[in-house]
């Protein structure tokens, strides 16, 4: 057994989170090469090298240039073993991303050191913040001309209200770039120079001994200065704050060039924590427990255009995984036997046989799962507590273009609804509205029921709405008017879509007995 305790505890399993551009990509490409993960750069994304952009409905994504989907990559590393949730960086799915920083441990925030902390950077750290998630922060691209340090750091303090621990600072930036004073390792880790030559230790003083060419820059003077002032009046290194997540350590680097990635690596290998116990309605459940439990986080459709399948992605909360094993999905109760199952790295999908808490597995779906759902590896049954569930603010109409089809169109609403990727609701007419975050979900839903459903669509577009359900069952039918669309959701839910927050306002001075809330209150 205490070979699955050392199991569990070797497992680190985080998220990277960016506003697009930062540089993700670069350094999720970097981190696998290091994790021998991946031969050489360049290869994780079709955005690259249009290598994994072969599905169809991923065309919208090469068009656009941006990545929509989330995937799982895995390498081992020092004894470690890394899972990397790949978030999308589009706001359009902020609510995948929610989604799966469900399913990590900690987050790696990318900055892009030219241009700082971007909208996006902060919408995505406030959830982090909400769920204490720790947060390690690379700063990136130092290897141009961007903000000075010192201020990087006071906007991370002052715009996301983070304090911060710079693990290292840069000495100059862009051509002038020189390297990192590491204050965690005491030494300096020099840019664009071999292996053997890289590091210079730094003496008790934190300086360098004897004579070096470094010395001659006044960039080193400066940094000196500067260390001392972080020394003096910045933050203290806390263990127990970063796993809080109310500190963050900062690295700098250069994703593109290769440059503090590994320091980086291998720094945020020994304080990210290990699988954190999750809350279910019987309270927490420890990862060490032998029970295997895990939840749904995602469901994603058509990862291989070889076979159009889906695959159910489960993070692993306790106990471990076998292939073949039998397991109970708690929304039903059904018994289900886990033949077919995959783990996910860079370049090939593989089989997995066995993982513990703390890992993601792939599991072939059929229409089994919903987001959210719970599966257990037997009794006591066990529910995760809910995903959070954005609330939609854009709305259409949606029906199937040919009626003599609506069989595959109502495949592809209730798949692409289970998916998560938009919300449905429907009329007292029957009528289909479906809700999302983003313009761009209409966009790749559309392309998703033509190109997987053969199902062409007609959307109406009713423009952005206010949503807010109605406590209880109850609720009465002529309160529906075209300010106050009265609609049902997907589990027959009431909800009101109102025109704006005006009519919203109207309604509850005027029905003050209907009580409406909006569940992303919560969170
Ligand atoms: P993302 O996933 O966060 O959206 O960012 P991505 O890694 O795709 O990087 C965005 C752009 O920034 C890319 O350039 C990439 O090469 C560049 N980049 C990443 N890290 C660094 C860095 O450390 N230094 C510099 N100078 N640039 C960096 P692009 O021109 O948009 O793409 P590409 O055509 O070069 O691939």
């Amino acid at each position: 057994m205490s070979n699955f305790i050392d199991e569990v505890k070797s497992r680190r399993t985080f998220g990277i989170i960016s506003h697009p551009d930062a540089g993700k990509t670069t350094l999720t490409e970097k981190l696998l090469f290091f994790g021998g993960a991946i031969r050489s750069a360049g290869t994780v994304k079709g955005k690259k090298t249009g290598k994994f952009a072969k599905s169809d409905w991923m065309e919208i994504e090469k068009q656009r240039g941006i990545s929509v989907t989330s995937s799982v990559m895995q390498f081992d590393y020092d004894g470690f073993r890394v899972n990397i949730l790949d978030t999308p960086g589009h706001e359009d799915f902020s609510e995948d991303t929610y989604r799966t920083l469900t399913a990590v441990d900690s987050a790696v925030m990318v900055i892009d050191s030219g241009k700082g902390i971007e909208p996006q950077t902060i919408k995505l750290f406030k959830v982090c913040r909400m769920r204490g998630i720790p947060i390690f922060t690379f700063i990136n691209k130092l290897d141009r001309v961007g903000k000075a340090p010192l201020e990087l750091i006071a906007e991370l303090e002052e715009v996301l209200g983070i304090e911060a621990y710079p693990m290292n600072w840069p000495i100059g930036m862009g051509k002038e770039f020189l390297g990192i004073y590491d204050r965690y390792y005491n030494r300096i880790e020099q840019f664009r120079v071999e292996e053997d030559d890289r590091f210079i230790p730094l003496n008790e003083d934190g300086e360098i001994d004897g004579d070096h060419p470094i010395k001659q820059s006044s960039l080193y003077d400066q940094v000196l200065e500067e260390v001392e002032l972080l020394n003096e009046a910045g933050n203290e290194f806390s263990r127990e704050r970063i796993a809080e997540g109310t500190l963050t350590p900062v690295f700098f680097g250069s994703a593109l060039t290769t440059f503090g990635v590994q320091t980086f690596l291998e720094t945020y290998l020994k304080f990210a924590p290990e699988p954190q116990p999750r809350h279910s309605d019987q309270g927490y459940i420890d990862p060490l427990n032998e029970q295997f439990t895990g939840f749904v986080f995602k469901i994603q459709a058509n990862m291989n255009p070889a076979h159009r399948d889906r695959i159910a992605f489960v993070r692993v909360c306790s106990g471990k995984f076998e292939r073949g094993m039998n397991v109970i999905l708690s929304r039903t109760g059904k018994q289900m036997k886990l033949s077919q199952s995959t783990q996910f790295l860079a370049e090939s999908r593989e089989t997995v046989n066995e993982a513990v808490s703390g890992d993601i597995i792939g599991l072939y779906d059929t229409g089994t799962y919903q987001i959210g759902d719970t599966i257990v590896g037997g009794k006591p049954i066990i529910h995760y507590d809910p995903l959070p569930q954005f609330t939609p603010e854009l709305f259409v109409r949606v029906r199937a273009k040919n009626v003599m089809k609506q069989k595959q169109f109502h495949k592809g609403i209730n798949q692409l609804v289970q998916e998560g990727a938009i919300q449905l609701y429907k009329t007292k007419f029957e009528e289909y509205i479906i809700g999302a975050v983003g313009q761009l979900q209409f966009e790749v839903f559309e392309h998703r029921m033509k190109n997987e459903y053969n199902s062409d669509v007609v959307m109406e577009h009713l423009g952005s709405k206010i949503v807010r359900w109605v406590e209880g069952d109850k609720v009465d039918e002529n309160l529906n008017t075209q300010r106050s669309m009265l609609v049902k959701d997907r589990f027959d839910k009431n909800v009101f879509l109102f025109e704006n927050d005006f009519a919203l306002r109207w309604f509850q001075d005027k029905h003050p007995d209907v009580k409406l809330y909006n569940p992303m209150d919560e969170y």
